[in-house]
């Protein structure tokens, strides 16, 4: 099947500072390009084969939430990512001649990933901008896909600017990782995939950063069921398709660092934009305890390892965002995995704090001998366990025969934390609670 989109010209602007500022040609605020359900379809052949189709399996989850939750797992995908489908696509779409000049882009991960793996896989020369910021693992991760990489730019605006003007030196291709119309098309798979294996589906959360994602599967959901109720989600710290909903244009929207840095798109892209706005139902804004909640519930009720854009989905319904879904199919979108392990680790931890699990407090006990042992054995009879323990003398304004001791520790659950909140209470006159010493 051909694909229904067309080619623009090439198109230069000039601005102050008689600086040149490129614009990318397929992505043009002035003419947006609408993706069409032909386009999806025709991705959908053409990637057949290259890409994993991956399960879209009923959770666990489901009896917590009074809800049908089945997880449509893009995590596993070879290089982590969803965005395998859009870059082997547009890869694939390439004339025979950009095709050997070769491709760039500006990513601060999967788009990165996705474009350097395919690149590899069908022998186009694929040159990646990362940002200084980008994760160690996921630039030598490109580079082991053989992409040639810089590391260069604050953030992903310098690269993408670095990135344009290389690419008109070089004669490399730029392509926009959530704006390129065969991007959007390929994206658009996922949701052709999600019908075929959930046929009665009521309801699709999906993650949303430059808006990529949620237009293709939309409007491949939509063309399909078009009874379905489409949600976008995004962090509280990166909301730019929420304020380009209610601006009723992309604007720009300043981000700050989230769990969710592959969300962290300031201007959503303007083809996104304009074929996902009329689809869309509903767009939320989710609280970055609930991404890193949702990632702990993800790792240890579905024992998968999702990074924090991929969990975004699951933590609107975490924060209760969704009533309306209850009794409902719904499928939510776990469409990335690719968490440093480090940032796993303090991940889990904030997971446990929100969760009620890591419980901090402090107490003052008398300093005579017995008196940290009666507080631990208070402790141990319940049953919780001492991460972390610290005592001092020196400041406290009580009587010089006490001692404060400042407790980080583990309990079963909330229940649990606030049995030992009672205990505590029960015993010791001055002590505070939670996070707020
Ligand atoms: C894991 C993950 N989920 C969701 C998104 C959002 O996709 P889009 O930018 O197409 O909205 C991204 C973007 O990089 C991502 O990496």
């Amino acid at each position: 099947m051909e694909s229904t989109m067309k080619e623009p010209p090439n198109k230069k602007i000039k601005i102050v500072n008689s600086d040149e500022v490129l614009v990318d040609r397929f992505c043009d605020p002035k003419k947006p390009q609408i993706v069409t359900f032909q386009d999806v379809s025709a991705a959908a052949y053409k990637i057949k084969g290259g890409i994993q189709k991956t399960p879209c399996l009923k959770s666990q989850m489901s009896s917590m939430f009074d809800m049908k939750i089945y997880f449509k797992k893009e995590f596993l995908q070879f290089t982590g990512s969803f965005k395998e489908r859009g870059a082997r696509y547009t890869l694939l779409m390439l004339t025979e001649e950009q095709k050997k000049a070769g491709v760039i882009a500006a990513s601060a991960g999967n788009h990165a990933l996705a474009l350097s793996y395919h690149g590899q896989d069908l022998g186009v020369p694929v040159t990646v901008i990362m940002p200084v910021i980008a994760p160690l693992m996921k630039i030598q991760n490109c580079r082991k896909f053989g992409a040639n990489v810089h590391v260069t730019g604050a953030n992903l605006s310098e690269s993408r600017e670095q990135a344009m003007k290389m690419g008109q030196e070089l004669g490399l291709l730029y392509i926009n990782g959530y704006d390129h119309p065969h991007i959007l098309a390929g994206q658009g798979t996922m949701g052709l995939e999600i019908v075929e294996q959930v046929p009665d589906l009521d309801a699709c959360i999906i993650p949303v950063g430059g808006g990529g994602l949620i237009a293709g599967t939309a409007l491949a959901i939509k063309n399909l069921r078009p009874h379905v109720t489409i949600i976008g989600v995004e962090s509280e710290k990166c909301p730019s398709f929420s304020q380009a909903m209610k601006a009723g244009k992309p604007v720009f929207t300043a981000t700050h660092s989230t769990l969710a840095d592959g969300l962290a798109v300031p201007t959503v892209g303007v083809n996104a934009f304009a074929t996902a706005k009329g689809l869309i139902d509903k767009m939320l804004i989710v609280q970055e305890e609930n991404i890193a909640l949702s990632i702990l519930r993800l790792l240890e009720l579905e024992k998968a390892v999702v990074e924090g854009a991929g969990a975004t989905g699951l933590a609107a319904v975490v924060e209760g965002l969704v009533p309306e879904l209850q009794g409902k199919k719904v499928v939510i979108a776990a469409c990335g995995g690719n968490i440093d392990t480090t940032a796993l680790g303090r991940v889990i931890e904030r997971g446990l704090a929100v969760d009620g699990r890591l419980v901090r407090f402090v107490v003052t006990v008398s300093d005579r001998p017995g008196g940290i042992a009666d507080l631990t054995k208070l402790m141990a009879g319940l049953g919780v366990s001492i991460k972390d323990i610290f005592h001092e003398r020196a400041w406290i304004k009580s009587d010089i025969f006490s001692v404060q001791v400042k407790v980080v520790c583990e309990t079963r659950d909330a229940e649990h934390s606030d049995e030992l909140h009672q205990a505590i209470k029960a015993k010791y006159t001055h002590y505070t609670w939670g996070p707020g010493y």
